[in-house]
């Protein structure tokens, strides 16, 4: 069925097709019961051995959604009726901002890839605050994805995160602060250690004030050296953060395409080694004691299980939702089962970096 609405999505540019999706998720938001309903229908095979508590958080099943789909918080509803375990919105910057001009998304079909320099669309704090604000439906945990405008300088980058803050913390299950997009100059500066030790201090400092206790992860980028990825482990632990988010898009073009030249963060199957290699690197690193949530290149239950294996303990998808449709949250919540059984393992908590262990053990 999907496969012919992909066709017709196809069909359009890119953006177009988001904004028609964005139109159909937030119009099935408008019938409560339907949205549940789907829910029921999309998790009838999450068994309790799917379930994973992070920071606290109870996720059903390990398959949720990226940021960047949902900026604004406008079709968080249509979202989770899709089935995901949580829904993760943004990047939303404190004032609204109108992205990089377009065209900035691109298809990579023969790559089940994307390429985008969206660059932080969106309309601003206030606006998202509001669509939370409206929510009446809280089936899973909702994150709330942080970053800066891209006129406010680098060196004032800290005030911006804390403004986000303020206005989100408190309407959110958990906050992650966005150091890893490509597309807005200099962000990925800020996770050098000692930017990002200063960074990570003042909103976590701010949030335990406005949003006692509410977790706290860092986003960072596939292209971090192996030593890169070792000190962002160090500060984030040092700063007592919850956990990671491994990763977002990347600056490489590991293959030849006549789009491959353009610029932004290509996302999907080309990005899953790179993600899986960060988040085996943060998982060795602090011995499996900070949680790592997984992204790049998701469309299925391998893919999920793989990412597991390497350290994750739950896993988020984007282009992979865009590729397979809302179909994927159910096919995978079914595919995974049989796959930790096939090797042994009792349950997602068993399986998370079953990789770092000696072979005997598994
Ligand atoms: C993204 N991603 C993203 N991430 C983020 O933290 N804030 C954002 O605003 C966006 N925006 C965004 C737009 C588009 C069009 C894409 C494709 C991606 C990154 C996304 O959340 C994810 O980390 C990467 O895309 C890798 O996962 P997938 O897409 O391979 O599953």
């Amino acid at each position: 069925m999907y496969s012919l609405i992909r066709a017709l999505l196809f069909l359009l540019a890119p953006e177009r097709a988001h904004r028609l999706g964005m139109f159909m998720l937030r119009l099935l938001g408008a019938w409560p019961a339907l949205c549940q309903r789907l829910r029921s229908r999309a998790l009838r095979e999450a068994t309790v051995e799917l379930e994973v508590t992070v920071a606290g958080l109870r996720f059903e099943h390990p398959l949720a959604l990226a940021a960047g789909l949902d900026k604004d918080a406008e079709a968080v509803d249509g979202l989770f009726a899709c089935g995901f375990s949580a829904v993760e919105i943004g990047t939303v910057t404190p004032r609204p901002q109108p992205g990089n001009p377009r065209p900035r998304l691109f298809r990579l079909p023969e790559h089940r890839a994307l390429i985008n320099r969206m660059g932080f669309n969106n309309h601003g704090a206030a606006v998202a605050a509001q669509h939370l604000r409206a929510r009446q439906w809280h089936p899973a945990p909702l994150g709330v994805n942080l970053g800066k405008n891209k006129d406010t300088p680098l060196e004032q980058a800290v005030e911006d995160y804390v403004a986000c803050v303020d206005g989100l913390a408190p309407l959110g299950d958990y906050v992650v602060v966005n150091a890893s997009s490509p597309n807005t100059p200099g962000l990925r500066k800020l996770q050098e250690p000692e930017q990002l030790t200063a960074l990570l201090r003042a909103v976590k400092e701010r949030l335990e004030r406005v949003a006692p206790g509410k977790p706290l992860f860092l986003k960072i980028a596939p292209d971090l050296t192996p030593e890169a990825v070792d000190e962002v482990v160090d500060v984030a632990r040092a700063c007592g953060l919850s956990g990671l988010i491994a990763t977002n898009t990347t600056v490489a073009r590991p293959f030849e395409h006549p789009l491959a030249k353009e610029a932004g963060g290509l996302s999907g199957a080309p990005v899953r080694e790179a993600s899986n290699a960060v988040i085996r690197r943060a998982f060795q690193r602090s011995g499996g004691a900070l949680p790592i949530i997984g992204v790049g290149g998701v469309f299925t239950a391998q893919d999920v299980y793989e990412k597991l294996r390497a350290g994750a303990s739950v896993v988020q998808a984007y282009t992979g939702f865009i590729y397979e449709g809302p179909g994927m949250v159910r096919r995978i919540v079914r595919e995974l089962g049989p796959l930790l059984a096939r090797d042994g393992f009792r349950s997602v908590r068993e399986a998370i970096g079953a990789d770092h262990r000696a072979p005997s053990s598994r």
